[in-house]
């Protein structure tokens, strides 16, 4: 039964409901006094990681994220589904085992019916079980534009921690989702997906990346993280730079959503895609043959993202047809090399 009232069509004016950009966030991280030292942080907020990541003891790390946004498709139960499964998303990328999460929430509770919530909070529990995590609690306030996201709290063993900080010289890059979805949603507000583009966008955002993190970790993976927000070029760039490694991107190689260039062309590219590509362009080469519709499309913004991991070249084929054989639509898209430290080309 598709709900009456358009979840997309409640943002309130001004923001955009997406994550600041990296420019903004760097200027006001930078105002911030140096964060007290502690032995235990293994992963913090400087290298632009994906969760944070807390030693307990010699076997046991605690790891933790946060991830929460305004509505991005007009089904309630989707919205929780998808918000779930970025939010749980962090976790995978670092290698570990999500257990526990807190509900975010956000809505106006006067003015909206409130089985449209109780349906968010259906679908993330939902997705919570198919991820055997364990909801322990949240919090909500009453405001006039809906969000929602979780906070979600994972371990890993201290030496198998995957950071965006080990690529090597020779690694293969493997994708295990499409981009285009920040197009995507964008042209989803504005009525010019059909049914079945709309329902092909939410399951690629509803997917867990749990599959693809556990056959990951049956690997040599040298680095991995999860495209989102900034984009397929903001995190390469991330991954590159924390690496001190350039990054060889084969355009033709990367998969994209269905339709994504003509929907791009019809303008559909959302304010967060063009603030990614202003940040990372001078850190990137383009082949000539990639127009500015094609640049845009490499860093649009994405939510709930597949996992970016970079494999030494020997395991590169077993780990790719491993995730293929476990129905995930992975593709390798470049390859790491020695050269210039948080470069990248795009061919
Ligand atoms: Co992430
Ligand atoms: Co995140
Ligand atoms: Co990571």
């Amino acid at each position: 039964m598709p709900n009456p009232i358009k979840l997309t069509s409640l943002t309130t004016k001004g923001g955009c409901g997406c994550k600041i950009g990296p420019a903004d966030l760097d200027q006001v991280l930078r105002t911030l006094p140096p964060a007290v030292k502690d032995p235990n942080l293994i992963v913090g907020l400087e290298t632009g990681d994906d969760a944070g990541v807390y030693k307990l003891n010699d076997t046991t790390a605690l790891v933790q994220t946060v991830d929460f946004f305004t509505p991005i498709v007009d089904d309630p139960y989707d919205f929780g589904q998808i918000a779930a499964a970025n939010a749980i998303s962090d976790v995978y990328a670092m290698g570990g085992t999500p257990l526990t999460a807190l509900n975010i929430v956000a809505f106006p509770i006067a003015n909206l019916d409130k089985s449209i919530l109780a349906d968010i909070l259906r679908g993330a529990s939902d997705k919570l079980r198919e991820a055997n995590v364990t909801l322990v609690g949240g919090h909500s306030i009453d405001d006039q534009e809906p969000k929602f996201g979780l906070s979600v709290t994972g371990t890993v063993h201290p030496d198998k921690i995957q950071t965006n900080a080990g690529a090597k010289p020779g690694d293969q890059l493997i994708l295990t989702k499409p981009i285009g979805v920040g197009i995507y949603t964008t042209s989803l507000k504005r009525g010019l997906l059909d049914e079945g583009e709309i329902a092909n966008v939410t399951k690629v955002m509803a997917t867990l990346n749990k599959v693809a993190s556990e056959t990951m970790q049956r690997y040599t993976v040298h680095a991995c993280t999860d495209v989102t927000g900034f984009g397929l070029l903001g995190h390469a760039t991330e991954m590159a730079r924390e690496s001190g490694q350039e990054i060889v991107l084969s355009f033709n190689d990367i998969p994209v959503l269905p339709r994504v260039r003509a929907l791009a062309e019809a303008g559909a590219i959302p304010g967060g895609t063009k603030n990614n590509f202003d940040h990372v362009k001078g850190n990137v080469t383009f082949s000539e043959e990639l127009d500015q519709i094609d640049q845009y499309i490499l860093a649009d913004a994405v939510t709930s993202g597949g996992l970016l991991m970079s494999v030494p070249k020997a395991e590169a084929d077993a780990l790719l047809q491993d995730l293929q054989d476990n129905n995930i639509a992975a593709s390798r898209i470049g390859e790491v090399i020695s050269g210039n430290a948080g470069h990248i080309q795009v061919n």
